[in-house]
């Protein structure tokens, strides 16, 4: 195999494992159907915003995707801490201060993008593509923050629906 056969099946290695990172089921699931939604919905969005960055899409393509993300995030974020502050969450100060700094990354993606022109042509899927900032932006909330600190509250969550049915 040569050196460039070799790199280009490491590359294609890498996407795979990347594309299963941002692939919603049900071991993402925090048994609440209203939180599992939207976390459904901003995963989809990221599917596409990975699709963006693999074929090298212009910045004038990404910028309604990222705003959209934005609305679905911040939307998505005030839904969770007011029902964790409803719950009680003992953790609640940390969750919302990882949001706020998710939060501060994506404006940082939104202030840059709105400087950057449409005539970028960055190889696609490399880490110079106007897609990858974005796409970093979601694997840390994908990995970094639901699979972490969302799956965290899913046992308070229960632990309050067994309450309420009285089945505790
Ligand atoms: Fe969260
Ligand atoms: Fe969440």
């Amino acid at each position: 195999m040569s050196t460039r056969d070799a790199l280009s099946g490491r590359v294609q290695l890498q996407h795979l494992a990347i594309g299963s990172l941002i692939q919603w089921g049900d071991h993402l699931s925090v048994d609440h159907p209203g939180i599992d939604a939207q976390h459904r919905a901003i995963f989809d969005l990221g599917a596409g915003i990975y699709d963006h960055w693999r074929e090298g899409r212009g910045i004038d393509e990404l910028r309604p995707t990222v705003d959209r993300l934005a609305g679905l995030i911040e939307a998505h974020f005030a839904y969770e801490e007011r029902l964790l502050a409803e719950v009680g969450y003992a953790d609640l100060a940390r969750h919302r201060a990882e949001h706020h700094s998710l939060l501060d990354d994506l404006a940082a993606i939104r202030e840059r993008f709105a400087r950057l022109t449409g005539n970028d042509v960055s190889p696609a899927g490399s880490l110079l593509a106007p897609g990858w900032p974005v796409m970093r932006f979601f694997l840390e909330f994908s990995v970094g923050h639901v699979t972490s600190s969302d799956l965290a509250y899913r046992p308070t969550l229960a632990e309050i629906r067994d309450y309420v049915q009285g089945t505790a």
